[in-house]
């Protein structure tokens, strides 16, 4: 999937102490340092990513993280960063030098609890203006001290664009990094998205 095109740009300006703490494997990975830029000293089990008031439809993203042996990880951080509702990024003239520079402003962080669980509220994001790429969010998984990687991307199914067999079949070859990143949207409430992208920790992951 299309991943963002200035990645290479910014790093070189951010802070050199916000870089590199966990090994990053599963390269190539573009931009995987950013996971580290800005990130909490306090990491909660449920993170809100878009701000309150953001415009889009309200969206509640669940998983479990488990291990290579099927049992739930706890205090695995799951990070997230997506588009908003129109599928934009911020332009970079609007971030240069902040931690949105590298993937934008709708960007948490989220620790598993002892059952491995971990949750986002946020806003349903847009697919990218003019292009064909289905709506997605990003996310990396950091193991605490061991390594970081990303894995595939949440998408939709109910998403117009997924009935494209081009955008299907470029999935169906997708990795499958941390297992599957399909989900299949239900309303939690009136009008509040809900999805569930579990995670397998190492899954397809090269260098792992
Ligand atoms: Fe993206």
């Amino acid at each position: 999937m299309q991943r963002r095109t200035f990645l290479l740009l910014p790093l070189l300006a951010l802070p050199a102490a916000a870089i590199g703490r966990e090994k990053i494997v599963g390269l190539p990975c573009e931009g995987c340092d950013a996971v580290f830029v800005g990130q909490p000293a306090q990491i909660p089990g449920l993170a809100r990513i878009a701000p309150a008031g953001e415009p889009g439809e309200p969206l509640q993203l669940r998983g479990q993280v488990l291990d290579a042996a099927g049992k739930p990880a706890a205090g695995i951080i799951v990070y997230a960063y997506h588009t908003d509702a129109a599928g934009d990024y911020p332009p970079l003239a609007a971030t240069r030098g902040t931690p949105a520079q590298a993937h934008g402003r709708l960007r948490s962080w989220a620790r598993t609890d002892a059952d491995g669980r971990y949750g986002f509220d946020s806003i349903r994001p847009g697919g990218y203006p003019g292009r064909k790429d289905p709506q997605h969010i990003h996310l990396h998984v950091i193991e605490p001290g061991l390594r970081t990687y990303y894995i595939d991307d949440a998408v939709f199914e109910d998403d117009p664009r997924m009935a494209d067999p081009a955008i299907r079949s470029q999935l169906q070859h997708a990795a499958n990094r941390g297992g599957s990143g399909i989900t299949r949207p239900q309303r939690a409430a009136a009008g509040v998205w809900r999805v569930q992208r579990d995670i397998r920790l190492g899954m397809n992951i090269p260098g792992y």
